[in-house]
């Protein structure tokens, strides 16, 4: 990729593209102490209100930079490097990390070490491309005090509050709103399917696990969608298409979403898998199409609950586990209350959060 100049036009070439650049849109970028705040680089000038005919009246190249004087009497140097960064309309640092897609073979992943300067440090980056690649990540020796998971997730982003509160204790109790708070065994789901939007990521951590049983299961669903795509393109197609109401009442709220169980982006790609089956309500189709739906949630349910794709493991005191719950299914098996303290703590975040987060640590160590 490249600038040249030609008679005061600037096009950028790669592989056999030669593109002109529009004038305007090198005008937007200008640059100085007159046009961009020093600190916040924001713009000081509104380029909608800059006249449309916009042009270049002189122009060169000047080591890395392009230097333009505009017929709005405007001058800058621009730092090609940067404005090539801008060619690609693509987000490069979440959308170029791999997705490692995993089913019950996976070993080994690396777990993370609690440290007081964990959220600013070159580990938090590796944390989180680690997040990013298998849809979650473990964190060892997490301080428990205080409810400190409100404190680890505004340390990444910010906490996305729910009805359920800013964070939610999840242990059995009498008289339960949710079924999590009960010592019943939980199959693969995703969390808050009837919320708008969905809470992006998990967090939960463990204060105390004293019982035999309530292992945490997890399930990648973009390898399960990925696999029912190859051997049931049929039944994939539909439960992309067909949109369930998910619903979640409670004594002074009353939450519904409509989506599909598999939600595809703009570009057909895999965006977000819904899991509760008891919370979604399939609507009136022909009877046919139904017919089909059925057989499709089925096989999917089969699978998501299938030995191929769980992982098991126990969660011990300060571990605390962070879920893309667009992407993972997570459950727990059944325990005894009797056995002894069970407690988990959990909330939410955003994307915007951990992307946030990883923009800065990419520009503070330069990766
Ligand atoms: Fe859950």
């Amino acid at each position: 990729m490249k600038i040249e100049l030609v008679e005061n036009k600037i096009y950028f070439i790669s592989s056999s593209l030669k593109k002109e650049i529009h004038p305007f849109w090198l005008r937007e970028r200008v640059n100085g102490e007159e046009f961009l705040d020093k600190n916040t680089q924001q713009r000081l000038f509104d380029p909608t209100s800059l006249n449309s005919n916009i042009a270049i009246s002189k122009a060169s190249i000047s080591d890395d930079y392009l230097v333009i004087n505009f017929n709005d009497g405007v001058h800058s140097k621009l730092n090609i490097e940067k404005i090539a960064s801008e060619f690609s309309n693509e987000d490069k640092v979440i959308k170029s990390i791999d997705k490692v897609k995993w089913n019950s073979d996976l070993k080994n992943i690396k777990n993370f070490e609690y440290q007081d300067d964990l959220f600013d440090s070159k580990e938090m980056h590796d944390l989180l491309i680690s997040f990013y690649q298998y849809g979650f990540v473990i964190i060892k020796n997490v301080p428990t005090n205080d409810n400190f998971i409100v404190k680890f997730a505004n340390s990444i982003g910010s906490v996305r509050r729910t009805n359920f509160g800013e964070h939610f204790n999840v242990k059995s109790k009498p008289d339960p709103n949710d079924l999590a708070y009960t010592s019943l065994a939980l199959a693969p789901h995703t969390d808050n399917p009837y919320r708008n939007p969905v809470p992006c990521i998990q967090l939960l951590h463990c204060i105390e696990n004293k019982v035999n049983g309530g292992l945490s299961t997890l399930v990648d669903g973009l390898t399960v969608t990925e696999d029912l795509k190859t051997d049931h393109p049929e039944f994939y197609k539909i439960l992309t298409e067909i949109k369930v109401k998910f619903k979640f009442i409670d004594k002074e709220i009353v939450l519904e979403n409509w989506s599909p169980l598999i939600e595809l982006s703009d570009d057909r790609e895999f965006k977000q898998v819904r899991f509760s089956p008891r919370l979604d309500f399939v609507p009136v189709l022909d009877k046919d199409k139904l017919d089909l739906y059925y057989k499709a949630r089925k096989k999917l349910s089969e699978k998501y609950n299938s030995d191929k794709y769980k992982i098991e493991f126990k969660l011990s005191a300060k571990d605390l586990i962070m879920m893309d719950n667009y992407r993972l299914l997570h459950g727990r098996t059944a325990y005894q209350a009797s056995e002894g303290e069970r407690f988990l703590q959990g909330c939410y975040i955003d994307y915007d959060s951990t992307e946030g987060k990883l923009r800065h640590l990419k520009r503070k160590f330069n990766l």
